[in-house]
């Protein structure tokens, strides 16, 4: 109540108009959303209501006609602004991107700065909902600290193609996984009273022609992998928002599709909040009508449609009143339901070194170590010298780009300006965690030496002359741009081979946003993915190496042997010019991933899953029973001489007569050497069903269902089998 009365002062007096009475009834907290909603939408003019379907670009902006656009009164600069309406106490949308942390584009916040945490691949990797729910947290935290109450954050499309450029920001390949930790990472943000927002909806697998590109695949198949994902998500997590793509998905753009956006979403689902436009994905009036509620960035679409023409269209009778005060209903409905209004953004101070905490746990928690040839790593207490080579390990790790990009907390960031000489998005930044210092730290008996990797013969010489080399590696990639493929750029595959040709020893650590090639895997006796590991990532990189952690991430998405075993081995479209209409068929329909592979009987590089501990895990007791839906209950055991944490996997194998793969559970556990554990993973009935797209459900079928333990997708031990019943 205090909240809102400050909010309501705070709000009035900055448009000079007289505040509401605090007794107006949508201001009341005791009564529903739904309620103060409607009172809300009553209550406004239609100027009023049209206003809060027009979202602004909040950065400072030329126009492709050379009109400069400048921020909206009363702002504050970051992606996106919505007035409110102050002579109702309801406050303006202050909102911003926010994937790996509270984003500042091209320092539009001249020095502010933001935790910014590993990608969200190495979340993924962690299996770890807690540890989701934190991080949506602390970023909703800080967004609120800084005046924000909107997160364009919960990006979670599925990893179809290992070359997107935004896999980063996603949270891999497999529905329940990225469902499942989507839907705790919204929980997390809106529990800090600032409404998060799912994106991209849907099926934005690719960023080549994103916003002309039409994206194929057949409804059951995207019922039960993408959109299965989101329904996960938005099911546990109650998002305030849903942002549609830039692409089209069977034919008309998702931010017109109305059977993504009524059908699916808002029918099927009971879907009660918003859908927002991604900036620029806006075609015509007629998307009010096929579900979408909210314009954003509206001077980036060809014309600003929610403005007057879509007052003319409803003058016209093209758009009825029912629906326009559907449609602020919906976004006034999200913004008493998580509290915006209730308890409005304080400024504040940010406990950044509390924050570093939890950007190091990810990071930890993330990497996923890929080979280790007789146990390398831990590196032995006792080595004279480490070689540290290449990836600016000097200076910092590496950070994906795009609107997702984050102004590291802990010091200057360091800048490849690939976009020019000012800041700009195709810059690549490292923050500034350098695994060098850490590995020195670490290691304080060793001599630690760098080479910055540009001259292979050198590095090699330094690798010679050293008990161990480790080669860090790096690959920009970023939001509007494919990889053309899986290879590591500017010769650093040649680097590593000249570096594994004179040590045996050569310990390589990928930096990357997606699976990368590795020509030289069988040259070198120890791989680590360490994705973008975030401000705290060398040090994360550290820890592992030296064995102060125990690796524990697993791989959220599959890493091919080579372009050909993938399909669509080349990249579609590459080369298409801008704007040209282009397709892709996602033929492998819900296969994606571990699950096309399993289709195709072929071995992947690195299965889904797959990660590698300095510990031992072993499973026994495992029973199945059935019923309603497959409970499963097994122990599992720490073999080994070190604590560590093992992610045992539940794959469905059968379900009533029909061969599948699809992971049905899973659970994050630590055990102490010798420790074990009993896990019981109760199945989500829809994981083991199919859906009926004529009558719109899910579809059981009564049988046996066979599941299977895994240490990843392509390595099953024990399994068991039970009935499930029909639906
Ligand atoms: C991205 C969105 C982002 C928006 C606002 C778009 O380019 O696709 O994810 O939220 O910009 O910055």
């Amino acid at each position: 109540m205090r909240g809102a009365a400050a909010l309501v002062l705070s709000c009035a007096a900055a448009a000079g108009v007289a505040p509401p009475a605090a007794r107006e009834p949508w201001l009341d907290p005791q009564r529903s959303p739904e309620e103060r909603a409607t009172l809300a939408v009553a209550a406004m003019t239609l100027d009023e209501k049209l206003a809060v379907l027009r979202g602004s670009v909040a950065t400072p902006w030329t126009h492709p006609d050379g009109t400069p656009v400048l921020i909206p009164r009363g702002a504050i600069a970051a992606a996106g602004f919505v007035p409110g309406v102050p002579r109702l106490g309801l406050p303006p949308l202050y909102e911003t991107d926010a994937s790996l942390g509270v984003a500042n584009p091209n320092l539009v916040r001249p020095g502010d700065v933001a935790t910014a945490l590993p990608s969200s691949l190495a979340l993924a990797a962690s299996f770890d909902p807690r540890l989701a729910h934190q991080a949506g947290a602390l970023v909703g935290s800080e967004a609120r600290a800084k005046g924000f109450n909107v997160l364009l954050g919960g990006g979670m499309n599925l990893a179809r193609d290992p070359r997107n450029g935004r896999n980063f920001e996603y949270l891999g390949e497999d529905p329940w996984l990225a469902g499942r930790l989507a839907g705790e990472e919204v929980r997390g943000t809106q529990d800090e009273h600032v409404i998060s927002t799912v994106k991209h909806f849907a099926l934005n697998a690719n960023e080549t022609n994103r916003t002309t590109l039409d994206a194929r695949i057949g409804r059951r198949a995207l019922r039960e992998s993408d959109l299965l994902a989101f329904e996960l998500a938005i099911e546990a997590g109650h998002p305030g928002a849903v942002m549609c793509a830039y692409n089209r998905v069977n034919g008309p753009y998702a931010c017109g599709n109305r059977w993504l956006l009524i059908d699916v979403l808002k029918t099927d689902w009971h879907f009660p909040g918003w859908v927002m436009s991604d900036w620029g994905a806006v075609h015509g009036v007629d998307d009010a009508v096929n579900g979408l509620d909210q314009e954003s960035g509206a001077q980036l679409d060809e014309t600003e449609f929610f403005g007057a023409p879509l007052a003319a269209a409803l003058a016209g009778g093209t758009v009825p009143m029912g629906r326009i005060d559907d449609m602020v209903h919906r976004i006034l409905r999200s913004m008493f339901a998580v509290g915006i209004v209730d308890h409005p953004p304080v400024k504040a101070d940010i406990d950044y070194a509390a924050h570093a905490a939890l950007a190091l746990d990810i990071a930890r928690k993330g990497i996923v170590l890929l080979k280790n040839e007789r146990d390398l790593l831990p590196l032995a207490r006792d080595l004279k010298s480490i070689a540290v080579i290449g990836g600016y390990a000097n200076s910092g790790v590496p950070s994906g780009g795009g609107s997702a990009q984050v102004i590291p907390s802990n010091g200057p960031f360091i800048r490849i300006p690939e976009g020019g000489a000012t800041l700009n998005w195709r810059d690549v930044l490292f923050d500034p965690s350098s695994p060098l210092d850490a590995i020195r730290r670490a290691a304080p008996q060793s001599a630690v030496r760098y080479d910055d990797g540009s001259f292979p013969a050198r590095a090699a010489a330094l690798a010679a002359a050293s008990d161990v080399a480790v080669v860090f590696v790096t690959r920009h990639e970023q939001e509007g741009f494919d990889i053309p493929d899986l290879a590591l750029p500017a010769g650093q595959d040649g680097l590593i081979e000249a570096v594994a040709a004179v040590n045996p020893r050569t310990i390589v650590i990928l930096e990357a946003g997606n699976p990368v090639a590795m020509p030289w895997l069988d040259r070198v006796a120890a791989v680590m993915a360490a994705w973008y590991p975030g401000q705290e990532g060398g040090q994360a990189i550290a820890d592992i190496l030296v064995g102060a952690v125990n690796p524990s991430g697993r791989l959220p998405l599959t890493f091919p042997r080579a372009a050909g075993d993938f399909l669509r081995p080349t990249l579609p479209n590459l080369g298409a010019g801008e704007g040209a209409a282009v397709h892709v068929d996602y033929e492998e329909g819900a296969a994606v991933g571990y699950r096309w592979y399993a289709e195709q009987g072929t071995r992947p590089l690195f299965a889904f899953g797959f990660g590698l501990s300095y510990t031992r895990f072993a499973y026994d007791h495992l029973k199945v029973s059935g019923g309603g839906t497959l409970e499963v209950q097994f122990d599992v055991l720490n073999t080994g001489r070190v604590a560590g944490a093992d992610v045992p996997q539940l794959y469905l194998t059968s379900a009533a007569g029909r061969r599948t793969l699809r992971l049905i559970g899973f659970e994050r556990v630590t055990l102490e050497p010798g420790e074990r554990r009993t896990i019981t993973l109760t199945a989500d009935r829809r994981l083991l069903g199919w859906f009926d797209e004529e009558h719109r459900r899910w579809q059981l079928d009564r049988g046996v269902y066979q599941v299977r333990l895994g240490k990843s997708a392509a390595e099953l031990s024990m399994g068991g089998e039970a009935v499930v019943a029909a639906n």
